[in-house]
């Protein structure tokens, strides 16, 4: 069991339909956490939704060279070494790869893939034994969609990542999961970076996929594919 009374863990993408109800888990579970997201309002709100936990709130462009350093920097500086990071920012384009633009494609490598590597390339010197990191991938890393080549690709490059990585943690004693939810209603396929979502189906309820995350860190599992969130 890891016991997350007084860990500090830093949340990126706190602010997302996703991060929002992780952090707050989080916090109930007895963390106080630092929270990361693209927009200081949306932080701000945040943070005083979830009131005394927090430890630090450092607003970020995670798709700059050198932000997501300086993210986990600053969460350090404001409470110490890390217990854990979540990593839950994110986008998502939609529609046929001859008409995928390239601003789309590089945000959507930068965001979904670059980032995140360099949030737990930065991280890990921070993190004790017993630590763990979480990465948002999605169930199209297992089953890639046409239609969302590039947003399956980012996210497949993360699973392999996070694979490879994770073995190399395994030294440090820390854990990296996976997490590879399906469709989740948090309104993230609204809001794609380009084109349209096609018909979906109803997904799963965010506060269900975030309490799935916070059970799987606290439970020291290693594995959260696409069926660990519709299995239990
Ligand atoms: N929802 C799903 O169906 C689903 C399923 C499987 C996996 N996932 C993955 O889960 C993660 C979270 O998804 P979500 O549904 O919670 O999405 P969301 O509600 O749109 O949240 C996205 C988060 O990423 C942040 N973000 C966006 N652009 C950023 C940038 N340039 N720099 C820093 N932060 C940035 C947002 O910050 P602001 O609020 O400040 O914009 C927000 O905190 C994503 O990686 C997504 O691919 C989602």
């Amino acid at each position: 069991m890891t016991d997350l009374a007084d860990a500090h863990v830093l949340v990126l993408g706190a602010t997302g339909g996703l991060g929002a109800p992780i952090s707050r888990r989080l916090v109930e579970a007895g963390a106080r956490v630092s929270v990361s997201g693209r927009s200081a309002d949306r932080l701000k709100a945040l943070a005083a939704d979830l009131g005394d936990a927090v430890a630090g709130v450092m607003p970020a462009d995670l798709r700059l060279p050198g932000a997501a350093e300086h993210v986990v920097r600053a969460a350090v500086e404001a409470g110490g070494p890390l217990t854990g990071v979540v990593y839950a920012a994110g986008v998502v384009a939609f529609g046929d790869t001859v008409d995928l633009d390239d601003d789309t494609l590089d945000d959507l490598l930068l965001l979904n893939l670059i980032a995140p590597i360099r949030t737990i390339r930065a991280a890990v010197p921070h993190l004790d034994a017993g630590g763990f990191i979480v990465q948002l991938s999605a169930i199209v890393a297992e089953r890639p969609m046409a239609g969302m080549a590039a947003y399956s690709a980012s996210k497949a490059g993360l699973t392999a990542f996070g694979v490879a990585a994770g073995s190399e943690l395994r030294r440090r004693k820390i854990r990296l999961i996976d997490a590879r939810p399906p469709h989740t209603e948090t309104g993230l396929a609204d809001r794609p970076i380009a084109g349209s979502a096609p018909k979906l189906g109803e997904g799963l309820a965010p506060d269900a996929v975030a309490e799935r995350v916070v059970r799987a860190i606290i439970d020291d599992e290693r594995q959260l594919d696409s069926v660990a969130f519709t299995d239990s």
